[in-house]
């Protein structure tokens, strides 16, 4: 059985230990999140002068940040032509200075830190496997064009693949994002600075000064950053605006020399691939298969899927012990990230929906909310601000994702029939049973052992459903996660899933089948 929650970039390099948050501190800026958000934010605060906080619910560099395949690309998942008609030639313009800016100032920080992180310049290809995309891609040549960034059409790839054609973009870079996160924050904890691990915030109190809430501490701050992938402050808000999808990788060891670049294509769901050497070793990595999380019913899958891919077009076989793992990506209504002052709020700010290029767009959130906490103007802060609506652009897109949050709420409350799902459940599974009248989510851990959760989310009530490759439930209305024991894995919600006591079922399976369905109504 393949282990799907290893990156190639899991383990190294060796990460140092920071103790947990008890007590209460006082500082001038808290940041809620150590990814690159909050790390980057972090260092610019603490370079200028300012005592900084980072509280972190796990280690640094076990977010999205590590999972991450890290192509810093001027190209956003959204193309450029469809960014100019929702924000104007102008504000696109401006966002694609942003992300040239946000690529050289990685490049910057790794140069200034001397950061071990395999940072490498190369082409980034947008290619089409079929005539009828190229339209698309000339459309996105021009819009490139119109703002300034330097692509041009080409007809050939370095793939080992045909391709109808590709979109060449020059300048662009790669890099290990745990080597990098980890280099970006050496240095954060001391001189009256923090960084807290193992450190879960339940809540964010403003006032003067603010107060951030954690398991068995409190941090004072003037200003409060939450940079926890999504808003963990901010209950509904946001939330309607954003969207989560589960993102599929492998990882195999190259027999070819590196194709050079970064790839991705105009397929939907579409694929991404890049190459990286870790110690020596060279590896081909492959993403794609995008899903809303919590819908997916068998969630190895997307993994069957990609690895057909792989075979198929890389002509390489992903053999069990390979490296497969996937990630949370938050996506935007209309494009853009939110980065700025939280709505309602006057000290607390908040970055968020960025997509498919979230190392590029973390990078900018740091800068923009370091800069904004110290009052500095920074050219990008109106386009990308948190409070903003653009109606057409976000209204169609928010109807579509946010028409599942209701939809959740109502048919994931219909009956599900238990009886046999729970009889054959087996050990390292969950399921959402209906037992003695009350939804249940049962878990069977490797003894065979089974224990209940409440399976209701606790950011918003919806019903979580189980993740079969990753061993989480998983929720379809703005994608917290929770491990099998109800722990958080990924917000909005921060408390975790209500234990319940398992009910006695009896001897055997077959009573617990009847006791299932009288409760259902179904007959037996
Ligand atoms: C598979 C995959 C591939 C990707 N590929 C690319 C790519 O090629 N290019 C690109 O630019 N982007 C890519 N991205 C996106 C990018 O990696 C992310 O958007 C970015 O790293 C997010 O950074 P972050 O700091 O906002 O979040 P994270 O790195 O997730 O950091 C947030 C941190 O907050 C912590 N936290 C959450 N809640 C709390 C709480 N209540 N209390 C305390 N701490 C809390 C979490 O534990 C976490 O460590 C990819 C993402 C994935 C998953
Ligand atoms: S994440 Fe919002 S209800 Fe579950």
């Amino acid at each position: 059985m393949p282990n799907y929650t290893n990156s190639v970039w899991s383990e190294t390099p060796p990460a140092p230990r920071h103790r947990a948050l008890a007590g209460t501190v006082s500082v001038d800026v808290a940041i809620v999140g150590g990814g690159i958000t909050g790390i980057t934010a972090a260092r610019l605060l603490k370079r200028a002068g300012q005592r900084v906080a980072v509280l972190e619910s796990r280690r640094l560099g076990k977010g999205e940040s590590s999972k991450s395949t890290a192509h810093l690309t001027e190209a956003l998942d959204v193309r450029w032509s469809r960014l100019i008609s929702r924000f104007g030639e102008g504000g696109a313009r401006l966002a694609a200075l942003a992300q040239r800016a946000a690529i050289e100032r990685i490049a910057l920080f790794v140069a200034e830190d001397s950061i071990a992180c395999d940072l490498r310049r190369l082409p980034g290809f947008l290619y089409a496997e079929t005539p009828d995309d190229l339209d698309e891609l000339r459309a996105e040549a021009l819009a490139a064009r119109r703002l300034g960034i330097r692509a041009e059409l080409v007809g050939e790839v370095p793939l080992p693949f045909p391709v109808a054609g590709a979109l060449r973009f020059e300048d662009q870079a790669q890099l290990h994002p745990r080597a990098y996160l980890l280099g970006l924050a050496e240095g954060l904890d001391g001189d009256g600075s923090y960084v807290f691990e193992e450190t879960h915030v339940l809540d964010v109190d403003e006032g003067e000064p603010c107060r951030v809430i954690a398991e068995n501490g409190v941090v004072h701050a003037r200003e409060v950053i939450v940079a926890a992938h999504v808003p963990v402050s901010n209950r509904l808000l946001l939330h309607a605006k954003l969207a989560a999808y589960r993102t599929y990788v492998v990882g195999v060891e190259m027999p070819f020399a590196d194709p050079v670049g970064l790839f991705w294509d105009t397929g939907d769901p579409y694929h991404y691939a890049r190459s990286q050497t870790i110690d020596g070793t060279s590896y081909l990595i492959v993403g794609g298969e995008d899903h809303k999380v919590g819908e997916a019913d068998d969630t190895a899958e997307p993994f069957h899927r990609l690895e057909a891919y792989v075979r198929q077009r890389f002509g390489v076989a992903v053999a069990p012990t390979d490296f497969r793992w996937s990630g949370q990506i938050v996506v935007s209504a209309d494009g853009l990230p939110y980065i700025g002052r939280n709505a309602l709020s006057s000290r607390v700010f908040v970055a968020t929906g960025y997509g498919g290029n979230g190392v590029t767009q973390a990078t900018l959130a740091g800068v923009i909310l370091a800069d904004e906490v110290r009052g500095v103007p920074n050219p990008y802060a109106a386009l990308f601000a948190a409070t903003r609506w653009k109606p057409l652009a976000s209204a169609r897109a928010v109807l579509s994702e946010n028409a599942d949050f209701p939809k959740h709420l109502l048919t994931d409350r219909l009956p599900h029939r238990g009886a046999s799902a729970l009889r054959s459940l087996p050990a390292g599974e969950g399921h959402v049973l209906t037992i003695g009248g009350e939804r249940l989510a049962v878990y069977r851990n490797g003894n065979g052992e089974l224990s209940a959760l409440s399976p209701v989310c606790t950011h918003l009530g919806c019903l979580v459903h189980w993740n079969t490759t990753e061993k989480s439930w998983d929720c379809p209305c703005h994608g917290s996660r929770f491990d099998p024991h109800g722990r958080i894995l990924n917000g909005p919600a921060v408390e975790p899933l209500q234990a319940r006591p398992m009910p006695d079922l009896g001897e055997g399976d077959e009573e617990a089948e009847l006791l299932i369905d009288l409760d259902e109504g179904l007959p037996a």
